[in-house]
C-alpha cells in the first residue's frame, strides 16, 4: 500500500502522516509550501513533494512516481480565506478535489479518502440544535451557504460520482469542531480552542465575546487523524460518508475549565449567548458516530481534559511557540 496525502503538514495532516508512519507506511505528502514544524521529528520517514492541488499533471505526475494506491486528501483553504476569494476558495476546495479524483482515476488508484466538514449541513435548527442538540447523523440534509461548505459538499458529489460512474473507492468524512495544535496560525477566529490554551499558556487573558452557552462537538485532532487512516484501511462498507467526532457536547466553558485544570491562575472570560466563533456558518451540532464505530471500528479516545494535556504537552516537544492572540 503507498499512500499520499495531501495538505499532510497542516493541523490534521501531521498526525494523519505520523499514525501511518507508526503502522510501517512512507507516506508521500503534497504541499504547496513546506513549513514541516509539525512533523519536525519524523520529516526523514516521509517523501515530500511540492505540489499544488490545482495542478492536475502534477498530481498525475506525483501518483505515477510514488506508485500510489491510496490518497487522503486533506488540501483546502479554511473557511475565512475561501469566503475572502470566492474563485479562488471553490478552485482550490472544489475544483482541486475533482483535480485530485480525476488523477486517481487515470493512474488506477485504489481509494480516495476525502476530508469534508459538518459545514455541509449548514445552519442546523430544531432538536439538533440549542439547546437539546439531538445528536445529527449522515442522513440529515445538507444546506451549506458559504463558499467552503459548497466546496465540501461539491466535492462529496463529484467523489460519489467517481465511485459510481468509474469504480474509484471514495470515502467522504464529515469532521466536528477540530481543535490542535498549529491551528492558530491559519484558521483564524474558529481556532477559540488554540487561543484559549495559547494565551494561558502565555499567562495572557482570553476575551471571547460570546458563546458560552453554545454546545459543539469539540474533536481533538489525533481522534481525527485515527478516524481518516481507519478509512484508508477500512473493507466491506455499507455507507461511504462518515460523521467523525465525539458525540459529545461540550461548552467553551467546559473547554475552559479543561485549561484551568493545568494554568489555575489562566484569565478566561467567556461572553453568554451563542455561536463562539463569530461569522455566518454557525453549525453547531453533536454527532450521532455510531455509523464510523461500526463500519470503521472509530472510537474517539481524547475527552476535553486529555486534548488540552496533549496540545500544551506536543507544542512543549516539538518545540512550537504558543502564539497570543487578542
Ligand atoms: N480543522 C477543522 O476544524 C476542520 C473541520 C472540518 C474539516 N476540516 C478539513 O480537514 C482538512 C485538513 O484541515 P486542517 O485543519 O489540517 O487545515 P490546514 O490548513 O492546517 O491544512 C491544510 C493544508 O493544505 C495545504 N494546502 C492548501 N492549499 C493547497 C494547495 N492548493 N495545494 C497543496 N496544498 C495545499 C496547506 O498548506 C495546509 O498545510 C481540510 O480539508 C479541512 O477543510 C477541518
Amino acid at each position: 500500500m503507498n499512500v499520499l496525502v495531501t495538505g499532510g503538514l497542516g493541523v490534521n495532516g501531521a498526525w494523519v502522516v505520523r499514525e501511518l508512519v507508526a503502522k510501517g507506511v512512507r507516506p508521500v505528502v503534497i504541499e504547496n509550501r513546506l513549513d514541516t514544524s509539525l512533523i519536525a521529528d519524523i520529516v526523514n520517514q516521509v517523501e515530500l513533494a511540492v505540489a499544488d492541488i490545482t495542478d492536475i499533471a502534477c498530481l498525475i505526475r506525483n501518483l505515477k512516481r510514488y506508485d500510489v494506491t491510496h490518497v487522503l486528501h486533506l488540501a483546502a483553504l479554511m473557511p475565512d480565506q475561501a469566503q475572502a476569494d470566492p474563485l479562488l476558495g471553490f478552485r482550490v476546495n472544489a475544483m482541486g478535489t475533482v483535480n485530485v479524483l480525476e488523477a486517481a482515476r487515470i493512474v488506477g488508484v485504489e481509494r480516495v479518502v476525502f476530508t469534508s466538514s459538518k459545514g455541509v449541513y449548514g445552519r442546523v435548527r430544531g432538536e439538533h440544535g440549542y439547546p437539546t442538540y439531538r445528536p445529527l447523523n449522515e442522513d440529515y440534509p445538507t444546506n451549506p451557504t458559504n463558499v467552503y461548505d459548497v466546496a465540501k459538499l461539491a466535492s462529496e458529489g463529484m467523489g460519489f460520482n467517481y465511485h459510481q460512474n468509474y469504480g474509484l473507492d471514495f470515502i467522504a468524512l464529515r469532521f466536528s469542531t477540530i481543535y490542535g495544535p498549529g491551528k492558530l496560525a491559519r484558521h483564524g477566529n474558529i481556532a477559540q480552542h488554540s487561543k484559549i490554551i495559547e494565551n494561558s499558556m502565555l499567562g495572557k487573558p482570553t476575551n471571547i465575546a460570546q458563546g458560552a452557552d453554545e454546545r459543539d462537538d469539540m474533536v481533538y485532532v489525533k481522534d481525527v487523524a485515527q478516524g481518516i487512516v481507519r478509512a484508508c484501511f477500512a473493507r466491506d462498507l455499507q455507507h461511504r460518508v462518515f460523521n467523525i467526532g465525539t458525540g459529545m457536547g461540550t461548552t467553551l466553558v467546559d473547554f475552559a475549565n479543561a485549561v484551568r485544570l493545568f494554568y489555575p491562575d489562566a484569565s478566561i472570560q467567556l461572553g453568554p449567548g451563542l455561536n463562539y466563533m463569530g461569522g455566518t456558518r454557525g453549525c453547531f451540532v453533536i454527532f450521532d458516530i455510531s455509523r464510523a464505530r461500526q463500519e470503521l471500528g472509530y472510537e474517539p479516545v481524547y475527552d476535553i481534559q486529555d486534548g488540552v494535556e496533549d496540545y500544551v504537552e506536543t507544542m512543549k516537544r516539538l518545540n512550537i511557540a504558543p502564539q497570543y492572540t487578542a
